[in-house]
């Protein structure tokens, strides 16, 4: 397991950059806004570079239209979410014509593709700084070569290191995000990740419980998403996932601790033991399928049978009481019959899901699926994600059944003001409930007696 840190020399320079802004700007607080696409690592990253913002001095934006620097950080996992990013990006001209001094940026998985960035800069020439995954620590010198006139476009190979102690400006809220490795090594035949991404490496088990004791201390959240491409093959020097797991699970005032994301192949029966016998740890797993065919999934390079998935199904609902899984499914891979969908459905029904991400297969340049032979028509990906979506709906219905009369205990997020005015707040099983009360309780946890079910979440009155 590699695992190679980014020289202290240069963070140390990026650290000098950043003090070197806050001289510039002196009293002037610019506003910044952020646009992400894509998954957690991404939203993660647009934290970390908030937090290098805000250390020079900037302040978040209300909105676009009154920020001095904007930026996007892209995702490249399907054509639309690539499409989305192009659309959005232009926009920023009419921006720019009122605003000369704006400063925009571009950075993310997406530029990290062969030609993207030179491609994006051609297109967009008022774009001022472009950078990829590799890059995100240099962003200080970065942005104060834009600010002294340069033009910045900056792509290296997908990082092979670890950037410790950059700052970060956490989203508010009871729930935060803690890296805890980067990059991914299971080249599924589908997926662009492992090459806009790098390498797994893993952080040290000693700097994340010392993050989620800080997060915790000093900045009030109670729940913490440990977070990696595939957290089951984390591996500190030999110490793996379930043993982290242990460690988080100690740190004082932490109340809720989830993970994301676990990959079938990797998921062990320690890890199920750790999931039963720490007390923190919610009982939820993220744990994709992607296809309930056997041969789909050999040539999505998936490594394991469905067989082997119900048998981890078992262990975990076996093990973690009241356990609730969701799931991603792609339909439409390349060969794709009929025949393996109800294969794929007959998996769904057999599991039933608390809630599923399901997508119609995309083609990604550079990936071994793309070039596979037995394409499916669009048409065909578009009906057949319906028939799926239908298939899931009809199972979480019946899945809230078991739920009535049950108490659990919530965590109140918000209010609901469509309709009838209501908090919602989630069990650990990540089941929303809605229930009757006001905005003091935001941000506490309270048991609440499930009274009731509706589509994806359940009705409840609070019993303490
Ligand atoms: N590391 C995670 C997934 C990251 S990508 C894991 O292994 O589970 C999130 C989801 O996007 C994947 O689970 C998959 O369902 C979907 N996805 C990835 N590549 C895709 C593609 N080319 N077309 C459609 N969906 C895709
Ligand atoms: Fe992509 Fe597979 Fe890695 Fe997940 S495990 S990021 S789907 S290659
Ligand atoms: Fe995530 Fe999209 Fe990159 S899903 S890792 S932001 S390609």
């Amino acid at each position: 397991m590699d695992q190679s840190f980014v020289d202290k020399n240069v963070l140390d320079n990026s650290f000098s950059a950043i003090r070197r802004i806050k001289e510039m700007l002196g009293d002037v607080c610019p506003g910044y806004y952020i646009e992400t696409y894509g998954c957690q690592m991404n939203e993660h990253d647009s934290e970390k570079i908030a937090g290098m913002l805000e250390a020079a001095g900037y302040r978040k934006a209300s909105e676009k239209a009154s920020a001095d620097l904007i930026l996007f950080n892209t995702c490249c996992i399907r054509d639309h979410a690539e499409k989305r990013t192009f659309g959005n990006v232009g926009f920023v001209k009419e921006i720019k014509e009122n605003n000369p001094s704006l400063i925009t940026a571009v950075c993310g998985c997406m530029m990290q593709q062969p030609g993207a960035a030179e491609a994006l800069a051609a297109r967009f020439p008022f774009v001022d700084m472009i950078f990829g995954t590799n890059e995100l620590h240099l962003f200080p010198q970065m942005l104060e070569s834009v600010m002294n006139g340069e033009r910045i476009i900056r792509v290296g190979k997908p990082n092979e290191e670890i950037a410790e102690g950059l700052p970060i400006k956490r989203n508010a809220g009871f729930s935060t995000f803690v890296n805890i490795m980067y990059g991914c090594n299971n080249f599924c035949s589908y997926c662009i990740v492992p090459y806009v991404r790098g390498r797994e490496r893993s952080r040290r088990a000693g700097d994340i419980v010392e993050e989620v004791r800080r997060v915790v201390r000093d900045e009030g959240f109670t729940e913490v998403t440990l977070l990696g491409q595939n957290v089951n093959s984390y591996n500190d020097n030999g110490l793996k996932f379930p043993e982290l797991l242990r460690m988080v699970n100690e740190v004082d005032g932490l109340k809720r601790l989830r993970f994301m994301t676990s990959h079938p192949k990797d998921l062990s029966h320690e890890l199920v033991m750790a999931m039963k016998e720490c007390d923190k740890v919610c009982e939820h797993i993220h744990l994709p399928v992607q296809s309930g065919s056997n041969r789909i999934l050999e040539l999505m390079n998936r490594r394991y049978t469905r067989e082997h998935y119900f048998d981890l199904v078992d262990d975990l609902r076996e093990n973690v009481k009241g356990i609730e899984l969701t799931t991603d499914i792609i339909v439409g891979f390349p060969t794709e019959t009929d025949e393996d969908l109800e294969d794929t459905l007959d998996l769904v029904r057999r599991v039933g899901y608390s809630s599923a991400y399901t997508f119609a297969y995309s083609i990604r340049p550079g990936t071994k699926a793309a070039v596979m032979d037995g394409q499916i028509p669009e048409a065909v990906k578009k009906e057949r994600l319906k028939r799926l979506n239908d298939v899931i709906a009809e199972t979480i219905v019946k899945a809230n059944d078991k739920y009535l009369g049950t108490v659990g205990e919530i965590l109140i997020e918000g209010k609901d003001t469509r309709g009838e005015p209501m908090m919602f707040g989630k069990l650990g099983s990540l089941k929303m409930v809605y229930v009757k009360g006001d905005e003091s309780m935001i941000g506490k946890y309270y048991n609440a007696m499930i009274t009731g079910t509706r589509f994806n979440s359940l009705a409840g009155e609070i019993i303490d």
